[in-house]
This record gives C-alpha cells, sequence and structure tokens, in this order.
C-alpha cells in the first residue's frame, strides 16, 4: 500500500451457537449474516475477528462461522476469545482465507494478534497449553507468560513503523472489568514503542479508552451490543479502519441501525449491579436462564 490507505473491517463477539437455546434474546446467527451483507457492500481489504467467534466453542459452531467468513473473498484474521475454546478454533475455524496467525505485516505496517485467553488455559506436562474444563466464566483478560513474551519479542523484531495490538479483552476498562496485571501488560507493549492503537472485543460496545497514551477501540458485536451509558441494548454492529503509512489510524462504530432491531431495551437490574461490582456473574447468568 504504496500511499492508499489499508480499509479493515473489525468483527467481534459473533457467539454463533447452535445449541438449542441459542444466544438467548437474538439470533446470534442472523444478526452475523446482517453484519456481514452490510459490510460486503463496501468491502474492506481485509477482515479482523476478535474473538467470541463460537458462544460454546462447538466444531459446528466453528463450521458455520468459517464458511461465511470464507465467503468474503478476502483475507480474515481470526483471534480467540474466552467462549472460543482453544482445541475446536484451531481445528474447526481455519480454511481458505481464513486463518489464525501470530502477526501480519502490510506497508509498514504490523499487526500483532494476542490470545488474551490465559484465565482459560493450563500447561499440561505433554501437551502444552490446552483448555481448563470451563473456559468461559473466567473471563478476565491476561496473558500467559510465553504469549506476552512472543508479542514482546514480534514487536521489537519486525522492523515495522508502526504496529497494531489486537486483543479480545480490552485494556483500560477497568469500570467493566478489574484486571490490573493485564491493563498493565498491555500498558507496557504499547507505551513509547511502534504500537499506535489497539482494538479489543469482549464488552459487546463500541466506545475507545485510552491505554498507555493509545487509543484502544472496542468493536461491538455482532450479535448483542450494549450501551452503558444509557443502559439500553444497541443493534449488531462492528467497526471500520483505514491505516495510513504516515502511523495514523482513522476508526468508526457502524451499527445496523434499522427497524429490525429499532428497539433500545433496558438492561436489566442485575447488569447495572454486575458492572458496579454489585452482582457476580452467576447473579447475570442465573437472570439470563429465567428470562430468555
Ligand atoms: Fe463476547
Ligand atoms: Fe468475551
Amino acid at each position: 500500500m504504496p500511499d492508499a490507505p489499508l480499509r479493515v473491517a473489525q468483527l467481534s463477539d459473533l457467539h454463533i451457537s447452535t445449541s438449542a437455546g441459542g444466544y438467548g434474546w437474538r439470533d446470534t446467527t442472523e444478526s452475523f449474516a446482517a453484519v456481514a451483507e452490510h459490510v460486503m457492500a463496501d468491502p474492506p481489504d481485509i477482515f479482523v475477528i476478535t474473538g467470541d467467534i463460537a458462544n460454546e466453542g462447538r466444531p459446528e459452531e466453528y463450521g458455520h462461522a468459517g464458511a461465511v467468513l470464507a465467503g468474503f473473498g478476502v483475507p480474515v484474521y481470526c483471534l480467540p476469545g474466552n467462549h472460543d475454546r482453544s482445541d475446536t478454533f484451531h481445528t474447526h475455524l481455519p480454511r481458505p482465507g481464513v486463518v489464525i496467525q501470530s502477526t501480519m505485516k502490510v506497508g509498514n505496517w504490523l499487526f500483532l494478534f494476542g490470545d488474551s485467553n490465559a484465565g482459560g488455559l493450563a500447561l499440561h506436562p505433554r501437551d502444552g497449553w490446552i483448555d481448563t474444563a470451563d473456559r468461559t466464566h473466567e473471563a478476565k483478560g491476561s496473558f500467559t507468560d510465553h504469549e506476552y513474551s512472543r508479542l514482546e519479542r514480534q514487536l521489537a523484531a519486525s522492523g515495522a513503523e508502526h504496529a497494531m495490538l489486537w486483543l479480545h479483552h480490552p485494556p483500560g476498562s477497568s469500570r467493566f472489568f478489574e484486571e490490573p496485571e493485564y491493563d498493565e501488560q498491555v500498558r507496557s507493549l504499547v507505551e513509547d514503542t511502534t504500537v499506535r492503537a489497539v482494538a479489543a472485543g469482549h464488552a459487546h460496545t463500541g466506545i475507545t479508552i485510552d491505554i498507555g497514551g493509545v487509543p484502544s477501540h472496542l468493536c461491538p458485536s455482532t450479535g448483542l451490543s450494549m450501551d452503558f451509558e444509557a443502559m439500553t441494548l444497541m443493534p449488531p454492529g462492528y467497526r471500520r479502519y483505514e491505516f495510513r503509512p504516515d502511523g495514523s489510524v482513522q476508526t468508526e462504530v457502524v451499527w445496523l441501525d434499522d427497524d429490525r432491531w429499532s428497539e433500545r431495551h433496558r438492561l436489566p437490574e442485575v447488569a447495572a449491579e454486575y458492572l458496579a461490582g454489585r452482582a457476580t456473574f452467576e447473579d447475570v447468568q442465573a437472570w439470563l436462564d429465567t428470562s430468555s
């Protein structure tokens, strides 16, 4: 890309579900199809998918998501979220045009793709890093030592002028999650380095926050998103980016704001309590179980 910007679409938190109850509240397969159609009306150069692709990490969930992503006909880079089971993510999602890799270089830009799911992994003496029994509920962001030094090393060794760090868990978002160690690790990756911005998912919202002096852009879910100021549900959404050779990054959130998803339901009281630290994830889950 000599002078033209690199145009990227970020999709996140697809939560494709093949179980009977689905994701609850919203049909995530239908909303993902709507987002796919919307974004391909003006196709980007590449896609980055920032995790929670499958709701329960099932092979058939990756089968569905992978088929849609491969149909875009432009390169799709994927990284895992806490809902993605590491084993099935790696065995059932990749296919021609849909890849899982640690970095990508284009022009003078390095894209670093990180795995922030150390809480869902355990080191097995023979098999290396494997999924823990429950990868979903211990949802806090963290890196294994191995992954953190890999990110540091590849950032230092790439020789690229500018870098973009893509993650599932948003750093610097203590208003949602208390993750001081993770925040500190991301801060040291981005402070006084070539990292120009961070992009993340997981919070299912579209705000931008500061981490170590660079913007951290959160991406809405293609399924169920929230506005945590208004405390309402939002339509499906995604982000578009332009990466320029001078190191600048333009981005905007795109909401599918049409009459299919026009209602702004209020978030339940338990969600507000959870965000304020007065309710647990299990309380939210119990509310979802009784109301969907
Ligand atoms: Fe998610
Ligand atoms: Fe997540």
